[in-house]
């Protein structure tokens, strides 16, 4: 058994979800600034390729391939199919050890295979306050968002959240706020009941949270209370372990976190793969030598 199955395995057997969360407040709905009735996103794939959010265009099906069988674990524990629910399973956190493994290309191509996915809506949140690369590239980087509904309580939510030209999925910006604040504001209990509003108000969403670095900022330990589900992205042949072992750590505990390997260079028809790997399901395992 690989360290990291090791530390999945720890994980797992650790301990059990998370505290209970205070009941959500009363809100205002409609703030003056509201996007409310604003435009749909247009999700320029040029923009984004350029971006570097999707790939290039001949590695789509493969890699379309491969959300699929990322997406499908999640999606089960999300809604309870064929699997128990999992308890704020519809709320999953991208994250990764370090800057640069590929959260904001995880989180957005997850996000487009999950919009795919019958009977079901996406949320797709820019929770990477300090570097809001999503919110920039689709050009929101001066609209309300996640921060502004952290900072007023009486704030809906839902009036700051953007439809795009996808269907079924939308688009919560980071929203504006001093760096100093916003890693308080995330750290918040405001963050978890935000979360559980954003479940409660559309049972069929489920929501995939960009995010910072866990061992680069606190922020991203607090977000991953909120959320019912990890996926911590590594990428092969960059994170050194006892890296990424560091960050599992401060995952302890968490009742469901799974390894995604990004950018392995896997065979000569495809350049770029995707291995999943998740603790309570051994018999996909990480590529060993490289996590
Ligand atoms: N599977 C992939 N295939 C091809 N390129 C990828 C893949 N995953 C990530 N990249 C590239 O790796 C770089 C880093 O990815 P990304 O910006 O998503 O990382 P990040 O973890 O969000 O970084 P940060 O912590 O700085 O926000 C980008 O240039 C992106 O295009
Ligand atoms: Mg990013």
């Amino acid at each position: 058994m690989s360290v990291v199955e090791k530390a999945i395995r720890k994980l797992q057997e650790g301990k059990q979800a998370a505290a209970a969360e205070a009941p959500p407040s009363p809100r205002r709905t409609a703030p003056a600034a509201s996007p409310e009735s604003a435009p749909a996103i247009i999700l320029d794939r040029g923009v984004l390729r350029s971006a570097g959010l999707l790939p290039p265009e001949e590695d789509m099906n493969a890699l379309a391939h491969q959300y699929r069988e990322i997406k499908h674990p999640l999606v089960a524990r999300a809604i309870g199919r064929g699997v128990a629910r999992l308890a704020k399973g519809h709320l999953i956190m991208i994250a990764s050890a370090m800057t640069g493994e590929g959260k904001s290309f995880t989180a957005l191509n997850l996000a487009l295979s999950l919009a795919r996915e019958k009977d079901i809506r996406v949320l797709l949140v820019d929770a990477d306050v300090a570097k809001p690369q999503l919110s920039h590239v689709l050009g929101l980087s001066e609209m309300p968002g996640l921060l502004d509904a952290l900072h007023d309580v009486d704030m809906d939510v839902e009036t700051l959240i953007r439809t795009t030209d996808v269907p079924s999925l939308s688009f919560l910006p980071a929203g504006r706020s001093s760096p100093e604040e916003a890693t308080e504001l995330l750290a918040s209990s405001r963050m978890a009941r935000l979360g559980m509003t954003l479940g409660e108000n559309a049972p069929e969403r489920i929501v995939v949270f960009d995010s910072p670095p866990l061992l680069q900022t606190t922020e991203s330990s607090a977000l991953a209370r909120v959320v019912g589900q990890i996926v911590v992205v590594v990428r092969a042949e960059w994170t050194p372990q006892p890296v990424l072992l560091d960050a599992l750590k401060i995952l302890e505990g968490h009742p469901s976190v799974s390894l995604v390997l990004n950018q392995s260079v896997h065979t000569a028809t495809s350049s770029y793969y995707y291995h999943y790997g998740n603790g309570s399901d051994r018999t996909q395992r990480p590529q060993p030598g490289t996590v």
